[in-house]
């Protein structure tokens, strides 16, 4: 595992972009399991502006959503779907036909979830899984308690998962209590991880994933296990023991 301390949003939006397009760069049908959430927007932004400049070819791409809610449409603007239509495929140009969405407004969410896992598999896996990190420790919506094996799957979401929706939902009661994510296992056989972290709200949760016992409670420390992880961090998101930089694993 490598932890990238940079300075601040703007430098994590730049190294993550670049982190990103290193990979596509290097295989330009790479399979992306793609994040939503507020922390890899930036990233995204710059991504899209290299490819808006030639810079980045997209057109072979292979995008893999990472998770939703259960029972909300792809059209429905609050479905995480639509989140990474918005700040990622479009502005990417990603080709439509080249997205697997994980249907959560499926009437068998947990077949759509098998289906999934084995177009996640037809690809020969995926070569890169851009990740954020829950505050509650959750890996897409791989909630605590959650195993390194755990699958694509139906979850019930945690509190603290429906109490951070809030804002994007308008309240509370109204957000969904249950998900659909890209399985753990899934995750952690990527080739390559790319973790990123931003503020001081989760320099506690990023310390104790990376310096604890791994365990099921917390299910970003799985990542300790994986082949190949770059966490990428910004001073406020990082504890005295990790602003080092360098974390051999
Ligand atoms: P955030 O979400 O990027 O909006 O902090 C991360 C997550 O909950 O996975």
């Amino acid at each position: 595992m490598r932890v990238v301390a940079v300075q601040d949003y703007r430098a994590l939006s730049v190294a993550g972009a670049d982190a990103i397009a290193e990979v596509i760069g290097a295989k330009p049908s790479a399979a992306v399991a793609v994040a939503t959430g507020n922390t890899p927007l930036g990233a995204y932004d710059e991504l899209a502006g290299r490819h808006r400049r030639g810079e980045l070819p997209t057109a072979r791409l292979r995008v893999f959503q990472l998770d939703d809610y259960v029972g909300v449409r792809p059209d429905d603007p609050r479905s995480l779907y639509g989140w990474m239509k918005r700040a990622f495929v479009d502005p990417l140009g990603v080709p439509p036909e080249r997205v697997v969405r994980l249907a959560g407004d499926a009437a068998d969410p947990e077949a759509a979830c098998a289906a999934y896992a084995q177009a996640v598999r037809g690809a020969g896996g995926l070569d890169l899984a851009i990740l954020g990190l829950g505050l509650n420790g959750h890996l897409g919506f791989n909630e605590p308690p959650c195993d390194a094996s755990a699958p694509t799957r139906v979850v019930t979401l945690t509190e603290e998962s429906v109490a951070s929706s809030a804002g994007y939902w308008g309240s509370r009661e109204v957000v969904p209590t249950r998900g659909v994510t890209a399985g753990m296992d899934l995750l952690l056989a990527a080739r390559r991880i790319l973790l990123l972290v931003s503020g001081a709200s989760k320099r506690e949760i990023l310390r104790r994933a990376l310096l604890e016992p791994p365990t099921g409670a917390l299910p970003a420390s799985h990542l300790q296990r994986a082949a190949d992880v770059v966490v990428l961090a910004d001073r406020a998101a990082l504890s005295e023991e990790l602003s080092g930089g360098t974390l051999e694993s």
